[in-house]
């Protein structure tokens, strides 16, 4: 993710789109590598979220940096009274769906719909197995003050980032060219579920473990 503070060489590191897009506008990389990216987009009148977005697409993460100001505690409530059950409700009933959808439509789309669904399912595991440990260890400790080693989630939430990311292939990012509303109504669940649980990580990882 690119950010306001880094130089203009950690954003061509960071995202191989940055090097020809600053060509684009008309700026010379050896010129500005050291700079700011925020200068140096500055000095040419190129407002920083406009340029974040055309490379990154509309930034998801916005919203979460309100949680920026608020306690530990008002982070996890949130995550724990809304966040997490919200998710767990919805890939409940996108496994439901997919087990309706693949009995109906199994002879046109049976095979590929076992494909993403045997992903789902273990997206599900995931979530359950890893919303447990966070409400009933690493999220107490916290709470209760205490050093919390975050590693053990933080490769989780990478792991889930991986099975929505192989979903999004499969599926041509939510797009299975069906006129058939059972596996529309899947793809827009899985779709806002990816978006949500993106969010949630970020502000795990960006922001609550950091504090
Ligand atoms: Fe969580
Ligand atoms: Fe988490």
């Amino acid at each position: 993710m690119l950010r306001k503070d880094m130089t203009v060489e950690e954003a061509v590191m960071e995202n191989k789109d940055v090097m020809p897009k600053l060509a684009d506008m008309g700026i010379d990389y050896n010129l500005v590598a050291m700079e700011n990216l925020n200068d140096a987009l500055g000095e040419k009148n190129i407002d920083f979220d406009r340029f974040v977005e055309e490379i990154e697409g509309p930034n998801i993460y916005k919203e979460v940096e309100q949680f920026r100001d608020k306690s530990i505690e008002e982070i996890i409530k949130h995550i724990v009274t809304v966040i997490h059950p919200y998710e767990l409700d919805m890939v409940e009933q996108i496994d439901s769906g997919f087990r309706k959808t693949i009995k109906k439509y199994y002879k046109e789309r049976g095979e590929q719909l076992f494909v993403i669904y045997e992903i789902v399912l273990l997206i599900k595991a995931e979530l359950v197995s890893h919303f447990s440990s966070e409400e009933e260890f690493e999220f107490k400790e916290a709470l209760k003050g205490k050093e919390v080693d975050f590693e053990n989630l933080i490769a989780e939430h990478e792991k889930t980032i991986g099975l929505f990311d192989r979903i999004k292939v499969l599926t041509h990012s939510y797009n299975l060219n069906t006129e058939i509303s059972e596996i529309k109504e899947l793809e827009d669940k899985m779709k806002t579920l990816d978006t949500h649980m993106r969010k949630h990580i970020y502000l795990e990882n960006e922001i609550l473990f950091k504090k």
